[in-house]
């Protein structure tokens, strides 16, 4: 047993989480099902606890993310939250044996946070520390379900999307990614346009749940290869509301925008990923990020893989959306930095991870 305390703070969810880095359903852990939001896989034992403070509330005023007020409310919610992780798990400070912490990509001053939070833990207790890329984390989310390597993994986040061949551990090469907007950009920017609530991603799944996904043919102009591409699907639907404008209105109508435009990503994201696993000669299929808690898009993923015999690993929608606990999870596979060496470890706010992972277009 190896009891890890991390903490991720790169964007406007304040989490904890305690993770057993040595214990049962190890790093070997055998192939599991997919799991639509089900009980945690054979990695379950792993994640002791995980606590996410959002702080929704506070950004929902202004229609999305505000960095200033995100990294004033971590300041505030961080020291609760991990009270909140280490009495979940049942764990005193004195068990711990490391710490693990995101450095980045993110907002730089949410990560400063956290950064800050997790040195002054390890440093009072003379622990090492992990610094752990967010990305990684996402993908590490799948060996929560026994996943192993190699493995494409769909990642998709409202920061990212991109294609990840996860050769070992966390170490990853990028096979295709967006040449424009994230998916989650795509769902988010989706969801103002047809008057949602911010969180978008989340509002337009649950209003697309009773719209017909072929009332409008919004179009699919992809891409060659394995990247992605979502910026004309926005403008599309702009004029698409402008030109309805009375039609739109009715909430069975607007139901049946929603469902095809989110059609439209879910199409382009499914097709890609199984393309990538037949190109690449993969059988395992995963997915994280916040996008991947989209129940279309785990429903369609899902039926994609069995058809094409691929075994396929969807983490339950807490481990998609940013959580601490895939922090720890992607720790296990990354080397801690001695005590007190990780001193003048500094975040950062893009993605220096994707360029040094040997990206290969
Ligand atoms: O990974 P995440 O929590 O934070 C980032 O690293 O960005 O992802 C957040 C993104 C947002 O764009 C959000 O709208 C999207 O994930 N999202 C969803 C759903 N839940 C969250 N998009 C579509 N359907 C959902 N159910
Ligand atoms: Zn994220």
């Amino acid at each position: 047993m190896s009891l890890l305390l991390c903490i991720e703070t790169s964007c406007d969810d304040t989490s904890a989480a305690v993770v057993d880095t040595g214990g049962a359903g190890g790093l070997d852990g055998a192939g599991g099902p997919e799991s639509a939001g089900g009980p945690h896989g054979a990695g379950a034992a792993l994640i002791r606890s995980s606590i996410v403070s959002s702080q929704h509330e506070s950004h929902a005023a202004f229609g999305g993310v505000v960095p200033e007020v995100a990294s004033r409310r971590h300041t505030e919610l961080l020291v609760g939250t991990v009270a909140a992780a280490l009495a979940d798990a049942g764990v005193a400070w004195d068990d711990l044996e490391g710490v693990a912490v995101t450095t980045g990509p993110g907002l730089i001053g949410a990560l400063l946070v956290g950064l800050a939070a997790a040195k002054a833990i390890a440093y009072a207790r003379r622990l090492p520390l992990t610094a752990v890329d967010h990305l990684q984390a996402h993908l590490a989310a799948s060996y929560a379900l026994g996943v192993t390597a190699p493995f494409v993994c769909l990642t998709a986040s409202g920061g990212h999307t991109l294609l990840a061949v996860v050769e070992r551990g966390v170490e990853f090469r990028v096979a295709g990614r967006t040449l424009d907007d994230a998916a989650g950009e795509a769902f988010d920017k989706g969801a103002r346009l047809l008057g949602l609530p911010y969180p978008g991603g989340r509002e337009l799944d649950l209003l697309a749940a009773r719209g017909e996904p072929s009332f409008v043919a919004f179009p699919r102009s992809l891409p060659q290869g394995l990247d992605f591409s979502f910026s004309g699907l926005k403008t599309a639907l702009l004029y698409y509301l402008r030109e309805h404008q009375t039609e739109a209105a009715t909430e069975a109508l607007r139901a049946s925008v929603a469902a095809s435009y989110q059609e439209a990503i879910v199409d382009q994201l499914v097709g890609k990923t199984v393309r990538c696993a037949e190109q690449e000669g993969l059988r395992r299929v995963a997915v994280g990020g916040g996008v991947a808690a989209n129940s279309r898009l785990r429903r369609r993923l899902t039926a994609a893989c069995r058809e094409r015999g691929l075994e396929v690993f969807i983490p339950p929608v807490a481990l998609c959306t940013d959580n601490a606990a895939m922090v720890g999870l992607a720790a296990r596979h990354l080397e801690p930095i001695a005590w007190p060496q990780y001193l003048g470890l500094d975040a950062y706010a893009a993605e220096p991870a994707l360029r040094a992972l040997r990206v290969r277009r």
